[in-house]
């Protein structure tokens, strides 16, 4: 990320879920705040033109992929309660809006949202130019991944280390160093158990077609220019492996063709996810 400058990625992001509640029916991912999180001005220009963002093919592909990951971290929270978890923690939240939307009766599900600190304070800036209130059950985390903890993150704001707790870091692995990465990883591993995590993450270019190699490329370059530059990247079955070495009990690793057909089946618009997408749910 820019220095002290909060992430540009995570507001393209905010877009596409807006996008998708405009363009896409029926909708993966139903989130009535979408719209709001992204500004005012945003709000309206995306209203008048819905389809500004989709300038190249691969940006259906990509809101397909960012509204796919937020509902099955939501889907395996509905089955984490169930395993006693109490704490759901957003890693790198950027404009997620799930504390905003919390389904749950208040003091069911504590939100800790951990986002670097330039980010987290543009969103609060955010979220008081919409007027929204904050709900009693979140906590704001502020860490940067690459100098500080995650543990004494969380620690210092609060989280409960005796209760299950869901994880989800959703367009956030690729851009931190392996090792950062495998460090709040190996942390969460030791979370009580019925605990677990949900993220996306890159496979290696070197297993790539040259068509996604192409697309890869085209979206790497994107990235970089926005000053957060993509940095880690992992074959399935090494980071499966690696994941079963920390302690994890159950590693399950989807693909695009099981994305597609958990959430895009029998579309009339074919929206689906493209080749490149990969979410990892672990659960200790
Ligand atoms: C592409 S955005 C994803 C935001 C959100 N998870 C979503 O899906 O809308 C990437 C997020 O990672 C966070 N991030 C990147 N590097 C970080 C670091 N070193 N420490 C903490 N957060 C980081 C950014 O602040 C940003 O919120």
């Amino acid at each position: 990320m820019k220095e002290n400058r909060p992430s540009e990625t995570a507001q393209r992001v905010a877009m596409q879920r807006a996008a998708h509640q405009l363009l896409d029916d029926p909708k993966v991912l139903d989130d009535p705040v979408a719209l709001r999180i992204i500004g005012k001005e945003r709000a309206v220009a995306l209203q008048a033109d819905p389809r500004q963002y989709e300038t190249t093919p691969l940006a259906s592909y990509l809101r397909a992929f960012v509204a796919a990951r937020s509902r099955y971290a939501e889907d395996e929270i509905a089955l984490g309660l169930r395993r006693g978890v109490r704490q759901y923690v957003i890693l790198g939240a950027g404009l997620d809006t799930f504390a905003y939307r919390n389904p749950y009766p208040e003091g069911t599900l504590h939100v800790f949202e951990v986002d670097h600190p330039a980010t987290q304070a543009w969103k609060r800036g955010r979220l008081d130019e919409a007027g929204m209130t904050l709900p009693g059950d979140l906590t704001f985390a502020p860490i940067d991944f690459e100098t500080q903890t995650l543990q004494q993150g969380l620690q210092d704001a609060g989280y409960d280390l005796g209760k299950g707790t869901f994880f989800s870091w959703l367009g956030v692995t690729e851009y931190l160093t392996t090792e950062a990465m495998m460090t709040t990883l190996r942390f969460i591993a030791s979370a009580l158990k019925g605990s677990g995590i949900v993220f996306d993450y890159m496979i290696s270019p070197s297993l790539l077609t040259p068509a996604q190699r192409e697309r890869f490329d085209a979206l790497s370059r994107r990235v970089k220019s926005a000053g957060e530059p993509w940095q880690a990247f992992f074959a399935p079955e090494v980071l499966t492996r690696d994941l079963r070495a920390m302690g994890f009990g159950h590693v399950e690793d989807m693909g695009p063709e099981e994305i597609n057909a958990r959430y895009f089946k029998d579309r009339k618009d074919r929206l689906r996810v493209g080749s490149l997408s990969h979410l990892m749910n672990a659960q200790v």
